[in-house]
């Protein structure tokens, strides 16, 4: 188990029930950052709680950390499905910021420096990962 690998789990367990309102500041800062982007998460505010739980879920599943080459193996799968839906390197780093962001901005889950830097690289670790560049 890494160092990380508890204090990630704590904070998603807090925000589990959250994702809401986590959704508005989220999305809130995508649409004024990265505008284009809107579309690839769909116009019904369903929708994009749906695809903001997914992503919430995908860094569940990477702190699988007791089969970290199964995890790989999945990030890899679910890359490549990535590629089909037209998503580029790019547009990683642009969601990821802006999630940060939302997760810093959403009051009472307990945030801290330490939080923002094991989010940090938990979501750069998992994008490297799922669009490949840069991967060692
Ligand atoms: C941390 C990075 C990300 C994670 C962990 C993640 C996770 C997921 C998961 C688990 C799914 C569901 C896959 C399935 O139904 O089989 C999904 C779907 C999808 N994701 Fe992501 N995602 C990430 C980044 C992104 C980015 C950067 C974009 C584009 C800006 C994106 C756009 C999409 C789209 C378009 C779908 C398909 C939705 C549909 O038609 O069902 N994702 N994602």
């Amino acid at each position: 188990m890494t160092d990380s690998q508890p204090i990630l789990m704590r904070h998603l367990e807090n925000i589990a029930d959250r994702t809401d309102e986590l959704g508005v500041v989220f999305y809130g800062l995508l649409e004024t950052r990265h505008p284009s982007l809107m579309d690839s998460f769909g116009p019904e505010s369903t929708q994009r709680t749906q695809m903001l739980t997914q992503i919430l879920a995908g860094v569940h599943d990477s702190m699988y950390v007791e089969d970290a080459e199964w995890v790989a193996l999945q990030l890899r799968a679910l890359g490549r499905a990535h590629v089909d839906w037209k998503v580029t390197p790019e547009m990683y780093d642009q969601v990821c910021g802006c999630l940060v962001d939302a997760l810093s901005q959403l009051g009472d889950s307990g945030w801290s420096p330490e939080l923002e830097e094991v989010w940090t690289a938990q979501l750069s670790k998992i994008s490297v990962l799922m669009h490949g560049q840069g991967r060692p």
